[in-house]
């Protein structure tokens, strides 16, 4: 039996601007099962990076449900949202939301310390190391570049070996061969431990690395 980890179902988000209300996404209806790798594709300004925060409970939606690892969102509150996104979800996002004070290796090791387990240096300094950063463990983020960042950000999604992995851009702002290598271990983490993969991207070769592609388009999402 196959066990969905994400069901969405007629998502609808709407926004307040000064000038206008505008509906981004207009019915949404998905499901994705334990393990699987899920490229969401489509032009900028399609409304991906918003699918996104409502599938993983950053936001709420103005209609419709996110059933997620068996818990229906809207029935949950922040800090119940919070516990389930600290103990099974990881997250890379466009803006990389790192811990300023922190260094690098501080920023990967936290959130063991969030989900209440004893930090593990070695693996994050391993983590760090395979992201191409293993000479950068005690620079802040502010002392990174723009990519590397983004790889801290990715080691962190690593840590604790999410149930899911939610990763927005993950190699947008990365050269061809720092790309291939998050490529490989995002792949990696979900060959070895069933982690669900699901990938915002514009970069077609890793979308067709994934089991499937949905393209948002009008406001819907169409499945090819
Ligand atoms: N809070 C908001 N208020 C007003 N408009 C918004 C808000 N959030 C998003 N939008 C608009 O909704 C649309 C979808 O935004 P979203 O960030 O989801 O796009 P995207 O598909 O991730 O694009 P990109 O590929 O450029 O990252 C955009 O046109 C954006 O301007
Ligand atoms: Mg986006």
């Amino acid at each position: 039996m196959q066990t969905s980890v994400i069901k969405a179902t007629s998502l609808f988000k709407t926004v307040s601007t000064n000038q206008e209300k505008l509906t981004i996404l207009k019915g949404i209806n998905l499901e994705i099962e334990a393990g699987e790798s899920v490229a969401i594709v489509g032009t900028s300004g399609a409304g991906k990076s918003t699918l996104m925060t409502l599938l993983a409970g950053l936001d709420t939606p103005t209609e419709g449900d996110v059933m997620l690892l068996g818990n229906e969102l809207s029935k949950l509150d922040d800090e119940a949202r919070a516990k389930i996104r600290s103990e099974s979800v990881g997250f890379v996002f466009q803006s990389f939301l790192l811990i300023p004070s922190l260094s690098a290796l501080d920023n990967v090791t936290l959130p063991c310390l969030l989900k209440g387990e004893s930090e593990n240096v070695e693996r994050a300094k391993q983590l760090l190391d395979s992201v191409g950063l293993g000479h950068r463990l005690h620079h802040s983020p502010a002392q990174l570049s723009g990519g590397e960042q983004q790889r801290v950000a990715l080691a962190r999604a690593f840590m604790i070996e999410p149930k899911i992995l939610f990763a927005d851009e993950p190699t947008g702002n990365l050269d061809q061969k720092t790309a291939s290598k998050v490529i490989e271990l995002l792949f990696e983490l979900n060959k070895k431990h069933g982690t669900t993969l699901v990938l915002v991207t514009h970069d077609m070769s890793l979308a067709s690395k994934c089991d499937r592609t949905l393209t948002i388009h009008a406001g819907q999402v169409e499945e090819q």
